[in-house]
């Protein structure tokens, strides 16, 4: 595992609340050791790095995104000694483990914010302070569900505080080098005890500037080379993985020359991938893959379908979000913020060849894949509780009591596990979908397989084709000589696509499930037929000597 620096180019992501996944003392609530014994579970499906929700010591109001300690780990889900073994038994299995730092803001409960507030003291200037709530009006508001301004008025302090999400949360002062040093203190002690690296929570939000919008500013980035730099410097093989939800050419920059974050969120192409499923049209993909700039050699996007907030919709046209709203958020309740809070399998409802293409393009569009917990077994979502809690329900792993998740009585769990005939746990749960070879499950896994056996996936350059037809999607992946193309139906009805491969003539496709060949590359147009929502990948390769030569053939012949 040690001495691969590019490991997170070909790696596969799985994001976890510990919280939710599993209980190991019968609390109520997922904590380390009940995650130390799903680690096979994991392994089993194939994932390289876990990325863990905030772990630090939290009041939970936003769940461990308000850290009140940062040397401690959140009670409820056991001792340092725990997450230590926890992270040795992900090691021993081949998997890396990533959390997330907060690095913009600290819970209201943070001793450096509780000395902050006192007037005179000495962390007054570790938190951004001010007499008016004038400044920085040109910063959006991003929790407009519960905040209608940037700035609370603290009466200890006598002064407003600045905060860029919930008002429990204020930002700390980055301006001030002593915060500076403070959070790379933070990053050395949880990278000494062999964290693999962080998911950087925030991060366009560290400095503010009057007369921008806040985001982006040199200084962020100048903060973010400087922690790159700290890390390289101390540490091999470390991952930082940048949340910035922001337009392409405002995200690029996190990827500095190769010497800022190591991989990025590629926010822009994920409402993308839902809005081309909807319209039965490849255009939104296509158009955003290509206004996204190059990225650096050793530099990674991360895919996602989704994660733990909401859908969100902020890097979208007004028109787009109207119709997002429209087609995947008919009820008021699954709005959120700027978003709709549901789960991949609720948001398709439900519909198996829908999430079998999608997961597709996610495993196979640029970038490394980061899949969601749950969303392996097409779990559903609760739209009736609050902030983004209905997609943070416990993982169902059987039809027994508490879903396999927890000992505790049912009133005990930190939320309460779906119930539901479509989506609830005896419906839907990892026990029985293992037992069945035919399971969304199995065959997510066996996707994760193939991927994980062409690096070109990870690394591969990608080149979009233009099939007249378009709701037919259609690229290709290529490291040297290692070529696939993939094409994809966005519509619910079969497709005819006719594919320009006039560069690979006299190679065969090889449809790289069951190395089934198809009709070798001649001269003339690549004829091609699609089912409702399928997708091929094809390994373009050498046709053998004998035509007749094939996997498939010699499976057929017996001579395999
Ligand atoms: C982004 C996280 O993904 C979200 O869950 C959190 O509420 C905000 N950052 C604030 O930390
Ligand atoms: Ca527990």
């Amino acid at each position: 595992m040690l001495n691969d620096p590019r490991w997170y180019k070909t790696a596969v992501f799985y994001e976890l609340y510990v919280r939710g996944f599993q209980d190991g003392n019968a609390d109520g609530n997922g904590d380390f050791r009940g995650l130390t014994e799903r680690l096979d579970y994991l392994q089993w499906l194939g994932i390289d790095c876990i990325w863990l929700l905030p772990i630090f010591q939290s009041p939970l109001r936003d769940d461990g995104y308000d850290v009140s300690d940062h040397f401690a780990i959140i009670p409820e889900y056991g001792t340092l000694a725990d997450f230590y073994e926890f992270l040795e038994a992900a090691h021993r299995r081949g998997m890396r483990v990533i959390a997330d730092l907060v690095m913009n803001h600290t819970s209201d409960q943070h001793p450096w914010f509780q000395e902050s507030r006192q007037p005179g003291s000495a962390k007054r200037d570790w938190y951004v302070w001010s007499d008016t709530d004038q400044t920085y009006q040109d910063a959006r508001v991003i929790f407009v569900d519960t905040e209608t301004s940037n700035w609370t008025w603290d009466p200890v302090a006598q002064a407003f505080y600045w905060h860029r999400f919930f008002s429990h949360q204020p930002d700390l002062n980055y301006e001030n080098p002593e915060v500076q040093e403070a959070m790379l203190e933070v990053v050395r002690f949880w990278l000494d005890m062999g964290l693999d690296g962080f998911r950087l929570d925030a991060v366009p939000y560290l400095f503010e500037q009057e007369g921008t919008n806040c985001e982006n500013l040199p200084e962020t980035h100048a903060f973010l080379k400087r922690l790159r730099k700290e890390v390289d410097s101390k540490y091999e093989d470390k991952l930082l993985l940048a949340e910035a939800n922001q337009w392409p050419p405002d995200v690029v920059p996190y990827f500095g020359d190769g010497d800022e974050c190591h991989m990025a969120f590629n926010f822009p192409v994920m409402p993308r991938m839902f809005m081309a499923l909807r319209r039965e049209d490849r255009t939104p993909i296509v158009e955003i893959m290509n206004r996204t700039p190059k990225i650096p050699d050793a530099a990674q996007w991360g895919l996602f379908l989704r994660n733990h907030d909401e859908l969100t919709l902020e890097m979208v046209t007004d028109e787009e979000r109207d119709y997002m709203y429209a087609e995947y958020a008919k009820e008021p309740r699954m709005r959120r913020n700027i978003g709709i809070a549901r789960r991949l399998a609720p948001l398709l409802d439900n519909g198996r060849r829908q999430i079998e293409l999608l997961s597709s393009l996610l495993l196979s569009l640029p970038g490394s894949p980061v899949l969601y917990y749950g969303d392996e077994i097409g779990m559903g979502d609760n739209i009736y509780l609050g902030d983004r809690n209905g997609v943070r329900t416990p993982m169902q792993w059987t039809g027994d009591r508490n879903a396999g998740f927890s000992k505790a009585d049912p009133a005990a769990l930190y939320l309460p596990f779906l119930m539901d005939p479509v989506y609830g746990y005896q419906a839907v749960n990892v026990e029985a979908q293992e037992r069945v070879a035919t399971s969304l499950l199995h065959w997510l896994r066996r996707l994760v397989q193939v991927r994980k056996q062409h690096a070109v996936f990870g690394i591969g350059d990608y080149e979009p084709l233009y099939p007249e037809n378009r709701r037919v999607m259609a690229f290709i992946r290529q490291l040297g000589d290692d070529v696939v193309l993939v094409v994809a139906n966005l519509s619910r009805f079969a497709q005819p696509a006719t594919l320009d491969l006039s560069r690979w003539i006299g190679l065969l496709p090889e449809e790289m499930f069951g190395r089934t060949p198809f009709p070798i590359i001649d001269g003339t147009p690549y004829r091609i037929a699609i089912g409702p929502h399928g997708f091929y990948w094809f390994h373009l390769v050498e046709p053998p000597a004998d035509p007749d030569d094939t996997a498939t053939f010699r499976a057929i012949r017996g001579t395999a």
